[in-house]
């Protein structure tokens, strides 16, 4: 049996002075919850005078416990206050600090254009996909046979010179990289059932030199119609309709006549530009002319039965005189700021 003890008001009130103070001086939770274990758990003042109530006579237990027992409730009730408000501060200088302004400038990021020769390629291939035509599409490096043989150039004919085309060693494989887009004429004339209406854009390459008027790979679109009854009457309407589309209402087109290997008779188009920025006049466009009745045979076509027309404009040269581009060398060095300049198509 232990000695009686007495509880008195004094040591309550130092050790509730004391947890108090504990508690105005916790600046945060980690604070407050160090000072809860030293001035409210186990082992604290206020633990050891709950823990004597024990050894309290009875006579004083009543008064000793109220006493205690208020003592507690007050430093519970002053734990549980300090509490919420550093919560609330806390939470207040995270909201602070994660403020986001809303009408700061943001980080632009730079959105691409499209390049203008791809719109332009696919506002042509639109225009005739408009009527019934379908787009074909052949290789780059492609066969002599294709970009030559087969659209009856001659064995000797200077396109086929070295210094037009680029070769792909070894020379004995007969690879090229093709100098126009009309090997895909004769591709589609092997792989497609009669009648035939293609439209073939794509890249091209010759040994040009890289000026303002010339780069070595560049852009064409050819056309080809193979039908029965197809005659020249068909292929100028189409060249003033594209025309038309093209550059307004008042354009139109004008044949002169040429040689090309594959077509037979051969013309060179001519476009009346209505709105050209040094005013209304003729430019040179495209050549063009009625399928050559050798090339229908190379492709195993009936000449005596079908017949068709070809044409082929280029890209570049066309952006050129539409956009009054003045020099070709800003179509292939992919600058940003002149795709721009034609809208931010995507
Ligand atoms: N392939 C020719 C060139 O690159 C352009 C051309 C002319 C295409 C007449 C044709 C055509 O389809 O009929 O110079």
């Amino acid at each position: 049996m232990s000695e009686p003890v007495e509880i008195t008001p004094e040591a309550v009130e130092s050790a509730v002075a004391e947890a108090l103070a504990a508690v105005a001086a916790a600046d945060d939770v980690a604070e407050l919850k160090a000072a809860r274990a030293a001035h409210q758990g186990e082992g604290s003042p206020l633990a050891a005078l709950n823990a004597q109530m024990r050894n309290v006579p009875k006579e004083r237990k009543a008064e000793s416990g109220k006493l205690v027992g208020a003592a507690r409730g007050r430093v519970n009730q002053a734990f549980a206050a300090r509490e919420e408000e550093l919560a609330a501060a806390e939470l207040a200088a995270r909201l602070e600090s994660e403020r986001i302004d809303i009408t700061a400038v943001g980080t632009r990021t730079r959105t691409g254009a499209r390049h203008p020769i791809s719109v332009l390629q696919e506002q042509v291939g639109d225009i005739f996909v408009g009527m019934g035509w379908e787009i074909a599409e052949g290789p780059e490096l492609e066969h002599e046979w294709f970009n030559f043989d087969a659209l009856n150039f001659d064995e000797d004919h200077p396109a086929r010179q070295e210094q037009d085309t680029f070769y792909v060693d070894p020379v004995a494989r007969h690879l090229i990289m093709r100098t126009h887009t009309s090997p895909v004429q004769v591709r589609s004339k092997l792989t497609r059932d009669l009648p035939i209406y293609v439209l073939c854009p794509g890249r091209t390459y010759r040994t040009d030199e890289f000026d303002a008027t010339h780069l070595p790979v560049f852009n064409q679109i050819e056309g080809l119609v193979v039908d029965k009854g197809i005659t020249m009457a068909h292929l100028k309407g189409t060249l003033d309709y594209l025309a038309k589309r093209m550059f307004g209402e008042d354009a139109k087109t004008r044949l002169r006549t040429n040689h090309f290997p594959f077509t037979e008779p051969s013309a060179e188009f001519d476009l009346w530009h209505p709105t050209f920025k040094d005013g209304p006049r003729w430019i040179e466009w495209g050549g063009c002319g009625m399928v050559n009745p050798n090339v229908l045979r190379a492709a195993g076509i009936d000449p005596d039965v079908y017949s068709g027309f070809a044409f082929g404009v280029g890209i570049e040269r066309s952006l050129m005189f539409r956009s009054d581009v003045k020099d070709m060398r800003d179509m292939a060095e992919g600058d940003v700021r002149f795709s721009e300049q034609f809208g931010m198509v995507v």
